[in-house]
């Protein structure tokens, strides 16, 4: 890049640059002056990425272009720019912490061409400490009035010596959607990839792309092109159009995290940042908690979804639930498999789904009044297999049910394939979408606003990828888009060892997840039945609930199995989901992670720390701590001889007393880990 002309911004409101500087560079940096990104138009739009003076991301193309319009790109040069800073404090209804601090420095670039049509857009850049956001923001102009069509967005990530570099990915565009298991490879063997795509240059700088605010837009894949020129490649409609919009348009931000090591990728909030405030006022009837469910034994064929001997939704058996819930402390249980629709061949035809009709063994009345007399939600489930025409006819109907009986949370199901989902357009034409296409994101953020007028939460499953929209729409509390635990029963193979020490660094930079941890009877098949079991130890499932951040966390496992080990449950029941204060301690992407966390409104601390398939020692500083009180540790660990494979139960549970000074030395078995409840002591 030959620059002709720099311009560095020094606190400078808005400059209209002159029209005899050719080609030239802008400059912004982030508050502490570590990341600085730099645009120019030598050759067109492109941006770079500077991170303490090494490229991050190297000279990257920016425009787009449409089907009828001419593009915007190549040929245009900065006009003007216009520069801000922004400090505040907002707070989190629910979250990993109350308060969050957005902290930026912006740049707002309008890049302009001598031409009468289609002739200039802006770029809104935002760069702070932890990384840096930019969208696009196409103003109403001649030639780009009316409908538009986006054929193509030109954004790039260009990564130096991407043979040195290392992703962890799973692929876009497939069949299972987000549910792979992840590729650790080098950034150049990578093809077409989801976001949050994380990567580790040769420097050990780690980097994390993703996007925030994804509305009303096609969901963004990464496609390598030339080696290391990643391309954003958006999820088309049916048609192959890839964004179906109208002037004055705004993309959703494409963001850059960058740090100097992997546990500075887990203490950002950028995502969140980067989102409009909540639309609603009230979220007091958002509730985070903890719940139980009708779910596992039918992921492990006790019991069907469908009716029959088996029938696992029946009024006794939900009645059952409930007495277990409220005895145990838990809020809410979900029932799969109430409704009519699940005895036809429902994975391949959604449309039979009814979503106001139960069978006749499930006394919906009965058993939600049952549980309200206790304390204890039905939570409801709406599995619409992807046909998502059949559900909207529905949906104002089934959650009125709801409503009228209690239910604050609904999980909802889109188990269709990639590509496969089918709506019918408005001429009675049957289409067939992709679950993060336009269409789609439209359809399930509907769910949501519907479900919000029925205050209703909304746990999505099969999801589009999360873009940090839950601050703008706090009752969109949870959604799985990975693989949870549900892999763990079926044998397709399970989550190796290593999947939980990945999902934090990649997956859950995105947002909550509702991987459903907490299975206790690890060899339901028997433990020597490698390939159809959960890879972990016990104690690693206990360490989930704090690793993996959800406002709602399910305890999966029967209660039978919870009965059979009630000392280790007991930290499922005081492990709480709504926190004041998350840190993330240590760790290494797909080695191992240790978190640490404050509990909402309350003085208890909670780590989680867990490993992949070989055990190592991880080393605990308790700064964290309050240090003006006394707590009682009492942790959960692997024991001496703990290991998955062959004794995956042997725990030890010690109680002690630290406080702030002290370090902890946690053992972590193959594939174990440790959670610990700092209770403070008066
Ligand atoms: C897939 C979901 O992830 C799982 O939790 C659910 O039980 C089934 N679909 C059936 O809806
Ligand atoms: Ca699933």
């Amino acid at each position: 890049m030959t620059i002709k002309n720099r311009i560095l911004l020094m606190g400078l409101a808005s400059v209209l640059l002159p029209a005899t500087v050719v080609a030239k560079t802008v400059e912004i940096s982030s508050p502490d002056g570590e990341i600085t990104v730099a645009i120019n138009d030598d050759n067109g739009p492109s941006y770079q990425i500077n991170f303490n003076n090494q490229p991050a991301i190297t000279s990257s193309k920016l425009g787009m272009r449409f089907k009828k319009a001419q593009a915007l790109g190549e040929g245009f040069s900065i006009k003007n720019v216009q520069q801000s800073q922004s400090n505040s404090t907002w707070q989190l209804p629910w979250g990993e912490r109350e308060h969050v601090v957005d902290h930026h420095n912006e740049l707002v670039v309008t890049f302009s061409a001598e031409r009468k049509t289609a002739n200039h857009f802006k770029v809104r850049f935002r760069v702070f400490n932890d990384g840096i956001g930019f969208r696009y923001e196409v103003p109403k102009q001649a030639g780009l009035a009316g409908n538009i069509e986006i054929i193509d967005e030109l954004t790039e990530f260009a990564i130096k010596q991407p043979e040195k570099a290392t992703a962890w990915w799973i692929p876009a565009r497939g069949w299972n959607r987000y549910e792979y298991v992840y590729n650790t490879t080098d950034v150049e063997s990578v093809d077409r990839a989801h976001t949050p795509f994380t990567f580790k240059l040769d420097s050990g700088v780690h980097i994390s792309i993703h996007e925030a605010a994804l509305v009303d837009y096609a969901g963004m894949t990464l496609d390598q092109q030339r080696p290391g020129v990643l391309k954003a490649d958006l999820t088309p409609w049916s048609d192959g159009i890839l964004v179906k919009t109208t002037a004055n348009f705004k993309t959703p931000w494409r963001t850059v995290q960058i740090s100097k090591d992997a546990v500075g990728l887990l203490n950002s909030d950028i995502i969140l940042n980067l989102n409009e405030p909540s639309k609603l006022e009230d979220t007091s009837w958002i509730e985070p908690g903890k719940y139980v469910g009708i779910w596992w034994g039918m992921h492990i064929g006790e019991n069907t979804w469908g009716s029959g001997a088996t029938h696992g939704a029946t009024t006794s058996e939900t009645k059952r639930y409930m007495d277990f819930a409220a005895e145990y402390g838990f809020d809410g249980v979900l029932v799969e498999g109430w409704n009519h629709g699940w005895d036809d061949d429902w994975y391949a035809n959604g449309d039979i789904f009814n979503f106001t009709k139960p069978y006749d063994d499930f006394d919906i009345k009965a058993v939600s009044e049952h549980g309200l007399a206790k304390g204890v939600r039905l939570i409801g489930h709406h599995e619409t297999s992807g046909s998502v025409t059949n559900y909207r006819n529905q949906i104002e109907d089934a959650f009125a049910l709801y409503e009228k009986h209690g239910v604050r949370q609904v999980k909802t199901g889109y188990v269709a394939d990639g590509g496969n989902i089918k709506r019918v357009d408005e001429n009675g034409i049957t289409r067939k979408e992709w679950h993060d296409g336009q269409f789609m994101a439209g359809e399930y953020l509907h769910s949501v606003t519907e479900a919000a007028k029925h205050k209703i939460s909304i746990n999505t499953h099969e999801p589009i990828k999360d873009t940090g929209l839950r601050r703008t729409y706090p009752n969109w509390i949870a959604r799985e888009g990975a693989r949870g635990q549900e892999f763990n029963a079926w044998g397709t193979p399970p989550n190796p060892p290593e999947h939980a020490a990945i999902l934090p660094f990649t997956r859950m930079l995105a947002g909550p997840m509702d991987f459903t941890p907490g299975i206790f009877d690890l060899g339901f098949n028997g433990l020597g039945d490698k390939s159809n079991r959960p890879q972990t130890t016990l104690a690693k499932q206990l360490a989930l609930y704090v690793v993996l951040y959800s406002p709602i966390q399910m305890a999966a496992d029967l209660p039978r199995n919870y009965l059979a080990k009630m000392d280790a449950f007991q930290f499922i029941r005081d492990v709480p989901t709504d926190w004041q204060e998350s840190k993330a301690i240590a760790g290494e992407v797909g080695d191992y992670v240790v978190f640490a966390r404050q509990e909402r409104n309350g003085d208890d601390w909670f780590v989680g720390a867990l490993t992949d398939e070989a055990a190592r020692s991880v080393t605990v500083k308790l700064d964290f701590l309050d240090a003006n009180k006394r707590y009682q540790a009492q942790i959960y660990r692997d024991g001496k001889n703990a290991e998955w494979k062959n004794n995956p139960y042997e725990m030890i549970i010690e109680n002690k007393e630290v406080n702030a000074k002290d370090v902890l030395t946690l053992p972590l078995a193959t594939s174990g880990g440790a959670a610990i409840r700092f209770k403070a002591l008066n």
